[in-house]
Parts: C-alpha cells; sequence; structure tokens
C-alpha cells in the first residue's frame, strides 16, 4: 500500500472514550508512517489516558486545556494553521454533537473549528447512541461539511453488549487516513485490472501455473483506487487479497479470466494486463486422476486466448490499453514487439531474472515502453510505489 501519509501534518484529537487507548497505538502507527503527529485532548479524555503518554511517544507538547499555562492565546489558530490532516479518533458522542452544532468549548473544538485541513472523526459509542436519531442528524451534518466519517465496528462494547460502536483498529483508521490524504488524479475514471497467476488443470489435483503472486497487480489497483479511480481487479488464484474496497472477480483459469475481462473492458477508461496468464492449457483435461504407470508422460498443450491482443484488436480509440511484458532477455526488444503486435499504448517491462524484480518479490524494476518516446526506466522500488509512478504515467497519458 503506497504511503501517502509521510512528512504529512497531522493533529491527532482523543475525546473521552474506553477506546482512547488505541489512539497511542494510532500515534505510533502515524509516526511509522513518517507523518509529524501533534495530539490534542479533551480535559475529560485527559482521565483516561494521562497527556504524559502522549508528550513522551509524540516528543510533542501535548494541548489539553485553552487556559494551559504557557500557551498564547492564539495556539489553537496556529495549531490549525499547522495541520494538513485533523483525525479525532476516538471521536465521543458529545464531541461528536458539538463539533455538528458550532459548540467550541474546549482546546480541541476551538481548533477544529480554525481548522480549513482535511478532517475526519473515528466515532465510538454505545450502540444506541449512535443510531439514535440526533446522532444520525448530526452526522449528516458533518458529512455536509466535508468531514469523513469513520464508522464505528461492531464488536463487545464498554458496556459487554454485542453491537455497533467500537473504535475502529488503529491499523484500519491509518489505511482509511492514508486512502482520504491519497491526491485523486484518477477521480471519475474506471480501471480494470488483471493480476496474479492462471491456473489450467491436467486433472483434478494437477495444475499448469506460474510463480505469480498478484502483488504487483494488486499494488496497482490499490493505488489505482487511492488516486480515486473506480476499480475492477479479475484476480487469478493467490491468498493475496486487496487493502481497499473495490469490485474482484475471483478466476482461475486463462478461459475464464479472458471472459471475465469482455464482460467488464467495454465501459473502462483504463485497462492494465498484470496477470500472468498461462500462455497453453492442457488440450483435454481429464476427469479422474491420471495415473503414474509411465516412466515418462507427454502432455499435449493449445493455446490460451490472448486476452491483450483480443482487447488492442477491440479497444476504442480514448481507451488506454497498458500490458505487461516478463522478459529474461531482449527485454526492450521484445516488450516493444509486444507493444506494436498487441496495439498496446504502453507495455511495462520487467525482468524474471533480475534480483529482487518479477514474480513473488516485494519490489519491482521496471521499463515503461511507448510508441515514439525512448524507454523509460524506473527505480527498483516497493511494489506499490512502482505501482504509484506506473499510474502517474497513465494519468499524462489521460492528459
Ligand atoms: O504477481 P507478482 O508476483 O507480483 O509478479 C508480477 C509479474 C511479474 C507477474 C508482473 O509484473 C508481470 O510481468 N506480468 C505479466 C506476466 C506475463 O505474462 O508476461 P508476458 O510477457 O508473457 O505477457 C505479455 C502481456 O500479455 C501481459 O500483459 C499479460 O498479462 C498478457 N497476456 C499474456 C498471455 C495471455 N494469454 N493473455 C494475456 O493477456
Amino acid at each position: 500500500m503506497k504511503n501517502f501519509l509521510a512528512h504529512k501534518k497531522v493533529l491527532l484529537g482523543v475525546s473521552a472514550s474506553i477506546s482512547a487507548y488505541k489512539s497511542l497505538f494510532l500515534l505510533r502507527l502515524l509516526q511509522q508512517a513518517e507523518a509529524e503527529v501533534k495530539v490534542i485532548l479533551t480535559p475529560h479524555a485527559a482521565k483516561f489516558i494521562p497527556p504524559l503518554n502522549f508528550e513522551l511517544l509524540s516528543h510533542q507538547k501535548v494541548y489539553c486545556d485553552l487556559w494551559q499555562e504557557g500557551n498564547y492565546w492564539s495556539e489553537h489558530v496556529h495549531l490549525a494553521n499547522w495541520a494538513d490532516l485533523f483525525i479525532i479518533a476516538p471521536c465521543t458522542l458529545n464531541t461528536l454533537s458539538k463539533l455538528a452544532n458550532g459548540i467550541c468549548d474546549n482546546a480541541l473544538l476551538a481548533t477544529w473549528f480554525a481548522c480549513n485541513a482535511t478532517k475526519v472523526v473515528a466515532l465510538a459509542m454505545e450502540e444506541n447512541m449512535y443510531f439514535n436519531p440526533i446522532t444520525q442528524r448530526n452526522l449528516e451534518i458533518l458529512k455536509a461539511t466535508s468531514t469523513y466519517i469513520l464508522e464505528p465496528e461492531d464488536g463487545e462494547l464498554a458496556s459487554g453488549k454485542i453491537g455497533k460502536g467500537r473504535l475502529a483498529e488503529p491499523e484500519t483508521i491509518l489505511k482509511k487516513l492514508n486512502y482520504i490524504i491519497a491526491p485523486k488524479p484518477l477521480q471519475g475514471k474506471k480501471v480494470l485490472i488483471t493480476a496474479g497467476p492462471t491456473q489450467e488443470s491436467i486433472d483434478p489435483v494437477r495444475f499448469i501455473s506460474n510463480h505469480s503472486s498478484g502483488k504487483m497487480g494488486i499494488a496497482l489497483a490499490d493505488t489505482a483506487c487511492m488516486l480515486g479511480a473506480e476499480v475492477t481487479l479479475i484476480l487469478g488464484p493467490t491468498p493475496m487479497r486487496p487493502n481497499y474496497s473495490y469490485k474482484v472477480y475471483s478466476v482461475v483459469s486463462a478461459e475464464q479470466m479472458y471472459k471475465a475481462v469482455m464482460e467488464n473492458y467495454i465501459e473502462q477508461d483504463i485497462l492494465i494486463l498484470c496477470a500472468a496468464v498461462a500462455d497453453y492449457k492442457p488440450l483435454k483435461y481429464s476427469e479422474n486422476k491420471i495415473k503414474k504407470n509411465h516412466s515418462q508422460w507427454e502432455l499435449s498443450l493449445v493455446k490460451n486466448p490472448d486476452i491483450l491482443k483480443a482487447l488492442g484488436a477491440i479497444k476504442r480509440p480514448e481507451q488506454l490499453l497498458i500490458g505487461f511484458a516478463l522478459e529474461t532477455e531482449k527485454g526492450i526488444e521484445n516488450a516493444t514487439q509486444k507493444l506494436i503486435e498487441k496495439n498496446a499504448d504502453m507495455i511495462i517491462l520487467n525482468y524474471a531474472n533480475y534480483p529482487n524484480s518479477g514474480f513473488s518479490t516485494d519490489t519491482n524494476e521496471v521499463i515503461l515502453i511507448q510508441k515514439n518516446i525512448p524507454p523509460t526506466p524506473l527505480p527498483q522500488e516497493k511494489k506499490e510505489n512502482v505501482a504509484y509512478q506506473i499510474l502517474n504515467y497513465i494519468v499524462d497519458l489521460l492528459n
């Protein structure tokens, strides 16, 4: 998952809930994401978690009381101007109600109302409080003022009751903040991505496949989603799962992947084929397990449909078609040939025999191949960062 929180200035507001302990973990996660964090507590939150905890972890002064000794009168305005992002986690019913109705009786609220940064509240309260019509009305008011609401989760509540109301886990909050803060150059665009391997069954226990993990394709899909695209992922058999919520079609064979792509390609603006599709499948599938009676076994194979080529033949002129090329030699030559033969707008070349590159690794090193432009090598980086760079080049092609 590409990290957009690095070097962002984050105000972490904490209101008075039993779940306030989770905000200490959130603070640590934000720091690990290289965000700069300052903390503001409501006076009642300070009864749950002493400010000293936040002070020691954040290495920053913690703000709690408007009348705190040593504060100057406009401290809340300076804090508000400093922030790129303001998250209140946990946000209690009391704080939520004050936010929605302009009540400004503590340092956290004064800073909130003075702040024009991106604003988020992560809710925590008892289920009945959450479903109370006044709470729901207040949530609508906040949404209308462009505040992002991180809904509470289901589970055991402080009262012992099971229901909706738990503060989301810090890891979930971090993921959502990363999504919210990401730029959105792909807003309004539909992007289809294929990822992972395919499996071509020989009999009920054996198949032909390859070493694709799905990491590169999922990194592209997650990042496209963070950049605002409406994503459709056609995913081959892999245990890897997306980090964000978008449409996923799980397929096994090349035939199934071809069908899923053909059913979905028409409305797409961008098609990125990252899957390692098996080029061949067994001529015949055996319903029963083939016995190992012979010292040698010859398997007849037939070609699978070439999805990239098929799309190249039917795509609309304004649709962008991006393919990958996985090579071991003559990379530029082979990738350029694929670019032309398959009528693609870009081929992303990577090598199966480079260290920390290609199949299953967390990093990749790619070269972008386009018509009439010299090949563009990108540095070896984590697949999510490579995905971000590739998508930025695609955004340029759109403009
Ligand atoms: O999944 P990971 O472990 O993260 O690994 C990532 C990756 C190495 C699989 C990925 O970066 C990559 O290179 N994917 C393409 C692999 C491949 O099949 O390359 P190719 O050169 O054989 O195919 C060229 C293009 O045609 C690819 O866009 C492929 O998706 C497409 N193709 C291939 C065969 C086929 N029958 N239909 C296709 O659409």
